[in-house]
């Protein structure tokens, strides 16, 4: 392909994207395809001849959209979002073209000095104070295991990356019950195992974690001779959106010289609203580490993570190597591979730059607002079909409910929506039922969308009993 080709096939697929945009409401929200379809549609070998963009591109349409859910779709309600807002695509765009490989800031100063300043405007835009720095991450997971490891490193005096970790004692890590499975996952990679991962009951209307009860697990901990670690807390928790009492967690951290890591992949965008940091946030400026996923409520498309840091020096402290082809001279330099696991890194910073430089914050506070209003609009609708209940009520915009029926019968109302095309849901557990999550924050979603689903919810279930 030439650059002449190059330009001609751009301009058709930035076509292409818009129409599809366009039209997405009227695709079914989930791929309606059944396992194995599309890989029984591709040749079971690689071509020896290259084969015309257009025939690619017919196939592409044939074979790979029917397979695509539809994460843009304004009807779009499971999981949390990940939303795409038109300007970071066009940054995408621009970032996939220029394709820089920014692991160290002569490899591309423009990546790791945009990088910086977007760091700061969200940290500004947070309320978080200054001072406060940071990188970003692809996701969250990767985020969370960089502070684990920083947590297990601290505790160990800074001796575990040399010496491996048995032999180490049992390291405790503290968290709720309610945090995300990339918490389990840190910690069965960083080698602090499962058992060692202290999951603490909650309490109160936002399902927090109980602070007594976390003190006294640590202090049993203690008197048995382990080695309390740290603490990861939660704000907007993926089953029901918990979140736990900041202040009161890092009252205990500090009490007992535990690193904290705040995890608010979804609810953190929400945070750019001062009226939710009074509400779900107060004491976030008092953590170690702090995660927030542009890329899911936003509009930063995927992928974006931002991790805040009070002080960067632990996390560099355990995940900085320096071989001497990474080495570089000249000036004081932030090189952010130094900061993370991986060390190639994409300029995901691009994107938070045309979102906010498009939207305004204000801009991005109306859609958050509206999101978590709706919400508890389609939730009442909800709760007025007969024999529903709403099982947690919204905390800012996720809810779960229930129909009539056990837990069998949640899954079938699920999947007879989702087969039903018109809106997507997931389920989820709680108290130890099925429950039914709805979560409103599709970037172009509208009122009207949103409580189409209560419609729809309905008329599923009319014809399913
Ligand atoms: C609360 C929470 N934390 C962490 C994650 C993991 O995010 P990522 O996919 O960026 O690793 C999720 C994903 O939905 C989440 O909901």
């Amino acid at each position: 392909m030439d650059w002449d080709d190059f330009a001609h096939w751009g301009t058709h697929i930035s076509n292409w994207a818009a129409d599809y945009h366009k039209t997405l409401a009227q695709r079914p929200v989930r791929a309606q395809t059944a396992p194995g379809e599309i890989a029984a549609q591709l040749p079971p070998t690689p071509p020896e001849q290259g084969e015309a963009m257009a025939h690619i591109l017919t196939d592409f349409e044939q074979i790979v959209m029917p397979g695509m859910t539809h994460w843009q779709h304004p009807r779009f309600f499971a999981y949390f979002p990940a939303n795409a807002a038109p300007p970071s695509m066009l940054a995408e765009m621009l970032v996939t073209t220029i394709a820089a490989q920014c692991m160290l800031w002569q490899t591309s100063p423009a990546a790791t000095e945009v990088e910086t300043v977007m760091v700061d405007w969200l940290r500004q835009a947070m309320g978080l104070p200054d001072g406060y720095t940071g990188v970003i991450q692809d996701s969250a997971s990767s985020a969370t295991l960089s502070a684990v490891l920083t947590m297990r490193e601290r505790a160990t005096g800074f001796t575990g990356n040399r010496d491996g970790v048995s032999g180490k004692g049992h390291l405790r890590i503290y968290c709720s019950d309610q945090v995300h499975s990339s918490i389990d996952r840190a910690c069965w990679v960083a080698g602090i195992g499962q058992d060692n991962l202290v999951k603490i009951g909650t309490t109160g209307p936002t399902h927090g974690i109980d602070p007594a009860a976390l003190e006294a697990a640590i202090l049993a901990d203690k008197a048995a001779g382990y080695t309390p670690a740290g603490i990861v807390a939660i704000t907007g928790g993926t089953g029901i959106g918990a979140c736990d009492d900041l202040l009161a967690v890092s009252r205990i951290a500090q009490r007992y010289g535990l690193y904290t890591h705040l995890d608010a992949a979804w609810a953190g965008s929400a945070m750019i609203c001062p009226e939710f940091r009074t509400q779900f946030w107060r004491g976030a400026e008092t953590y170690d580490s702090l995660v927030f996923n542009p890329h899911k409520w936003l509009g930063a498309q995927f992928d974006c993570s931002v991790q805040f840091l009070a002080d960067p020096q632990p996390q560099l402290d355990t995940l900085k190597i320096e071989p001497e082809y990474l080495k570089t001279t000249g000036a004081q330099v932030t090189n952010f591979s130094e900061w993370t696991i991986p060390l190639g890194r994409r300029f995901r910073a691009l994107k938070i730059w045309f979102l906010l430089r498009a939207y305004g914050l204000e801009g991005l506070r109306d859609r958050l607002r509206n999101h978590v209003t709706w919400a508890a609009e389609v939730a009442t609708a909800i709760e007025q079909i007969e024999g529903f209940e709403i099982c947690t009520g919204p905390i800012l915009s996720l809810f779960s409910f229930r129909c009539p029926g056990d837990d069998a019968m949640q899954q079938r109302l699920v999947d007879a929506l989702n087969d039903d095309g018109r809106i997507y849901l997931t389920q989820g557990m709680f108290d130890g039922r099925k429950i039914i999550r709805f979560q409103v924050g599709q970037f172009d979603t509208t009122r009207d969308d949103v409580m189409l689903a209560a419609e729809v919810i309905r008329d599923v279930w009319e014809n399913l009993t």
